[in-house]
């Protein structure tokens, strides 16, 4: 078995917009950023990853196995789905509440649940936010309450929407280290990022989505020099060239 997520042929439909005939893989162990201008098709193309959405045709297999209404629980368990929001995540009263949700939905004994729920605050440093109300903390410590409550889960696989918008230069730097981390367990990661500097730092390979048609799926250097591929990621070197500032990589 080579992918974690085979996607085949695959068609979808709103009422003004569609995929088409989208073909993408993500390997075992790999980083993949998934990148395309506002309304492309990203945030869809994970709901239909995770069975939020049903395709009108093509398929998805994830760990081989497809994606439809009798195996989607079975494949939750595997796939974790950071929101593009976290304010759409979080639902419980207290941090505490929220990250343990999943753990205690797969049937963990209390001692376990407590386990994960200590386990995950720690990865993602934020222990010490346990008893907090979900609604009083800032959008950034909300994301990594979010990515918190997803891992508590141990899955396999990540889908991360936009896992660094609206992050300061440290938080990016604290979710680009968290991710890494876990990616080094061996976990498959696609995010989704409008900048080209996640994926010409972090990203092993790169797919572009186009109004709903994916332009191309492969490695990041010749991307990189595709003038007709970057015009869909914004050219926001100004955050690159802070970000390497900040992180002494310039
Ligand atoms: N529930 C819905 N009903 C109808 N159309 C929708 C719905 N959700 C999204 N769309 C449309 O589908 C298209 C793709 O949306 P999607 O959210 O997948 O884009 P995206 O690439 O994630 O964009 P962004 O970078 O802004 O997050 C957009 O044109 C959007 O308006
Ligand atoms: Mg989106």
């Amino acid at each position: 078995m080579t992918c974690a997520i085979e996607v085949d042929h695959l068609y979808f439909r709103y009422k003004e917009f569609s995929l088409e005939d989208v073909n993408m893989n993500l390997h075992l162990g790999e980083q993949k950023a998934l990148v395309g201008l506002n309304g492309s098709g990203k945030t869809t193309m994970f709901k239909l990853i995770i069975g939020l959405l049903e395709p009108v045709a093509g398929s998805i297999h994830v760990f081989e196995r497809k994606v439809e209404r009798e195996s989607i629980w079975e494949i939750r368990k595997d796939v974790g789905f950071l929101f593009q929001n976290p304010d759409d995540q979080l639902f419980a009263p207290t941090v505490w509440e929220d990250v343990a949700f999943g753990p205690k939905n797969l049937g963990l004994p209390p001692e376990e649940v407590e386990r994960q729920v200590d386990w995950s605050l720690d990865v993602v440093g934020m222990s010490d936010f346990v008893n907090r109300p979900v609604n009083q903390m800032s959008h950034g410590e909300a994301k990594r309450v979010a990515l918190a409550g997803i891992i508590a889960m141990r899955p396999k696989i990540l889908l991360l929407d936009e896992p660094f918008a609206g992050l300061d230069f440290p938080m990016i730097s604290t979710m680009v280290d968290i991710i890494q981390n876990l990616r080094n367990e061996g976990i498959s990661v696609l995010y989704t990022t409008h900048n080209r500097f996640f994926l010409e730092n972090w990203a092993d390979s790169v797919a572009v989505l186009h109004d709903g048609k994916l332009i191309y799926d492969g490695s990041v250097d010749h991307a990189l020099q595709d003038p007709a591929i970057m015009q869909q990621t914004g050219n926001w070197n100004e955050l690159g060239r802070r970000m390497r500032e900040y992180r002494g990589l310039a």
